[in-house]
């Protein structure tokens, strides 16, 4: 599970030779706290020499005579030529006035002994005074103005005249913060294409990042290395840090070459400084190698929000609001609305909406201790490390697995609580949580979690069948409005099937699944060994499932599904992690297509739904009284889908021959293939009409050969409609070959050939798509959502809507 994420590519592409030069990857710092100018030339000369191409200058430094001498000699030397270099200066806070910025320019431009600088960087989003100086190294000085909307405007606008003047090639910025750099970006005629700030792994400065990202604005990382030797003593030692140590270590490079990579790999150029001959040369060797993905997140684990550079002249946590209404660029600040034709005044608001998308991760023992304490933070997103986690599940599988699971996630770094729902008997003998699929059980649960406390950044971890999934997925769409989602399902039905959607649903007294949401969980993980302490009836509840995609789409699943059942012991199979886990990656891998492309046709829609028009007649019928067997969803949907195979039949769509392969293919995995010798064909077809896909008559999918769905008529549709007469004939066919095989009327299961009937303790009958039960229940003592008074009278007025 824990994959190293694809390598940052490199070589990094160098954007410094594009049209508008972009700062090139690697350039020197020339501050030296106001000290020793000709040592910074003699640093400048040294860095050209080793190739460094990129100079990061500013009038602040007092410096720039000597390090025009260090180009003027490099220059007459032949070591490089003007266009080679990119040179950068800064327009020096109290020269901020509009009318002061050119003379500023051209004294830069004199000293450095260019006549163009390659990009012209405000030095920060501050006025001060004319007056404002450096005395002995401190700054004398009186404010205008700090990150002031208009002020900066009208300063960009006399920096964007030495532009068109020639005396500059582009423009930069430095300090601004994502609300400022916004607003500039609205108010500009020349956009800014860099931003420099302060950047290493102890101030990763994320927000800021994305946002130059989004803007189209390089970002250049100043003090990458934490200021090195002269920072004060209260610092932290950023190049003395154990975790960079280590790195460097790993891959053979010092601290500050790592440091610097780290900067590169994230987009950035970096402009160490440094006076050091052998550092000079050293900080410039980090273009061709790479640290690894995982390198790049340990590093990215440092971030304590340190900060080396404070400035006496600017607050960077208060600084004082825009006075001008703001909007990040490509925002229009006001929507004008119209008044159409009929007097009435018009507007809407719109935005495109949250993505469904949800990464599944499938390997054996996943769940582990050991695997969840070494590998549990990449089941859940970066910004839930440090909030708490809820794991949802049932008791019956938290007896089981619920201790593991939180303390595998405590060891990996999480704060975990567990909230457990009830688990009981269900009418068809199995342990079920359906009962407690309700609104009452949701109320509990965001109560708990609620009372243990969240934060926006919390997740749910819904550990279980489909059931908790289900409940656990409305949760984490309803709590603060919709956090992290991660589902760990426990059964076949849920981890081939349930869970691989982005409905979460949970039932109303008024019918199944009636209250819910599309929300996608950000990770499904399944560990198919989970997967071998369920009863054999659930294993193989999932295994029906999974086999309407292969009857539906393809030969190669259905032979992968069936050949190991009929050829080997079937009891050994389905306990097998290997068969279980093949069978996990391929449903994800024929049921990812239809969910990804599900608009695009009623495919996606009527392949998943394979069997079930029928299916849920039978299953909500074999609930509805005592007189029947109550089946599992996945036992429903196999008898379906060959009842379907009788329906294609009889309107032509498909052969005997097809119809005898469905009887044989179910069969073969135990799973049952007839109608129940208690159910009649008339309320069969009369309960058919509640299903959601019955408009005039019920309508389904049906299947040409198998692995392959038959298109409708019309050529667009795969939907079908089938009239009373051709339920009836159908259902009458699958009772005469029922009667002929002489087989057991509830179930031709190789488990069951009588599926027992255990009345549920003082609850009315509910449907049991997945129960999401393991074994055996077992209390496991930790604090249980008690709901005896289960209210969802799901019983004989039950309309079944599907899954
Ligand atoms: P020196 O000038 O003695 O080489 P930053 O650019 O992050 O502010 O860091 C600059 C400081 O880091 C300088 O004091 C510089 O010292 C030191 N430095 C620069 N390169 C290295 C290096 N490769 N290893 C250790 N320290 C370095």
């Amino acid at each position: 599970m824990c994959q190293e994420r694809v390598a940052f590519p490199f070589p990094i592409v160098d954007m410094s030779t594009t049209v508008i030069r972009r700062p090139p990857l690697v350039g020197l710092g020339t501050f030296n706290r106001f000290q020793d100018a000709d040592a910074v030339g003699e640093a400048v000369s040294v860095a050209i020499r080793a190739g460094y191409r990129h100079f990061d200058c500013a009038s602040l430094y007092g410096n720039e005579k000597a390090v025009g001498k260090a180009f003027a000699a490099a220059l007459k030397a032949g070591e490089v030529t003007r266009d080679q270099l990119y040179v950068v200066s800064k327009l020096w806070c109290s020269d901020a006035a509009p009318e002061d910025v050119e003379a500023a320019c051209r004294k830069t431009l004199d000293d450095l002994g260019l006549e163009y600088l390659d990009n012209y960087t405000m030095h920060w989003p501050v006025q001060m005074t004319k007056d404002s100086k450096v005395v002995d190294g401190k700054h004398e000085f009186s404010i205008v103005h700090q990150g002031d909307r208009k002020a900066l405007a009208a300063t960009w606008r006399a920096m964007e005249a030495l532009v068109d003047a020639g005396l500059v090639r582009s423009l930069g910025v430095s300090n601004f913060d994502v609300r400022m750099l916004g607003e500039l970006m609205q108010d500009c005629k020349i956009a800014p294409i860099s931003n420099q700030f302060e950047m290493h792994p102890f101030l990763p400065q994320r927000e800021l990042v994305a946002y130059c990202e989004k803007a189209n604005v390089h970002v250049v990382a100043y003090s990458p290395l934490g200021m090195g030797g002269p920072r004060s003593p209260q610092d932290p030692d950023l190049l003395g840090d154990s975790l960079v140590k280590h790195i460097a270590g790993e891959v053979g490079k010092s601290p500050a070459q790592v440091l610097l990579r780290w900067a590169l790999q994230r987009g950035a150029s970096a402009i160490p400084k440094s006076l050091t001959p052998e550092r000079i040369v050293q900080n410039r060797d980090v273009l061709d190698w790479a640290l690894s993905s995982s390198q790049m997140e340990r590093l990215d684990s440092l971030d304590i929000g340190y900060r080396f550079i404070e400035v006496p002249y600017f607050n960077f946590d208060q600084r004082p609001p825009s006075n001008v209404n703001t909007a990040p660029p490509g925002q229009a600040l006001v929507k004008e609305g119209y008044v159409d034709e009929y007097g009435f005044y018009r507007n809407y608001f719109a935005r495109e909406g949250k993505e469904l998308r949800t990464e599944v991760i499938i390997r054996r023992g996943l769940l582990e201790p050991d695997e969840l304490a070494s590998n549990g933070r990449h089941l859940l997103p970066e910004k839930c490390w440090a909030a708490p986690i809820h794991v949802v599940t049932d008791e019956a599988v938290s007896a089981l697995y619920g201790d593991q699971v939180v303390e595998g996630l405590t060891a990996a770094g999480f704060q975990v609580h567990k909230v457990v729902i009830e688990t009981d008997v269900d009418e068809s003998g199995e342990t079920s949580t359906e009962h407690f699929k309700t609104v009452e059980s949701l109320m509990r649960c965001s109560d708990l979690i609620l009372e243990r406390g969240i934060t926006k950044h919390s997740a749910i971890v819904s550990l279980g069948g489909g059931v908790v999934n289900n409940l656990a997925g409305v949760l984490a769409g309803m709590l603060y409005r919709g956090i992290t989602l991660v589902h760990l399902p426990t059964t076949t039905m849920s981890a081939f099937d349930a869970a691989l959607d982005f409905k979460q649903a949970i039932n109303h007294s008024l019918g199944k699944n009636l209250l819910g949401c599309y929300y996608p969980a950000t990770t499904i993980a399944i560990d198919p060994d989970c997967l071998a302490t369920l009863s054999e009836r659930h294993s193989l509840n999932g295994v029906g499932e999974a086999l309407k995609h292969g009857l539906t789409q393809s030969v190669e699943l259905t032979d992968m599904i069936v050949r190991p059942l009929r050829e080997g012991d079937p009891f050994k199979v389905i306990k097998d992690g290997a068969y279980m886990e093949r069978l996990c990656r391929a449903a994800l891998e024929i049921k990812a297509p239809t969910l990804d492309d599900y608009n695009n046709s009623d495919f996606n829609e009527f392949c998943p739904q394979y069997g079930h028009a029928i299916a849920h007649s039978v299953e909500h019928m074999s609930w509805s009284s005592k007189a029947h067997q109550p089946l599992l969803h996945g036992e429903a949907v196999a008898i379906g889908m060959c009842v379907s195979a009788e329906v294609a039949f009889l309107k032509g769509v498909c052969t005997r021959q097809v119809v005898d392969q469905h009887y044989d293919l179910v069969g073969a995995t135990g799973l049952p293939t007839y109608v129940p010798r208690t159910m009649d064909i008339g309320p069969l077809i009369r309960q058919m009409r509640f299903d959601k896909h019955t408009v005039k008559n019920p309508t389904m999918g049906l299947v040409a050969q198998i692995g392959g769905m038959a298109m409708a008529p019309s050529g667009e549709s795969y939907a079908f409609d089938a009239s009373e007469a051709e339920l009836t004939a159908a259902f009458e066919a699958n009772m005469k070959r029922r009667d002929e095989d002489n087989v057991c009327g509830s179930c031709a299961s190789i488990f069951a050939t009588e599926i027992p009937t255990v009345p549920a303790p003082g609850a009315p009958a509910a449907s049991s798509s997945d129960s999401g039960a393991a074994a055996s229940p077992a209390a496991d003592g930790s604090q249980i959502m008690s709901i005896n008074s289960f209210v969802g009278h799901l019983g004989k007025e039950l309309k079944l809507f599907g899954m």
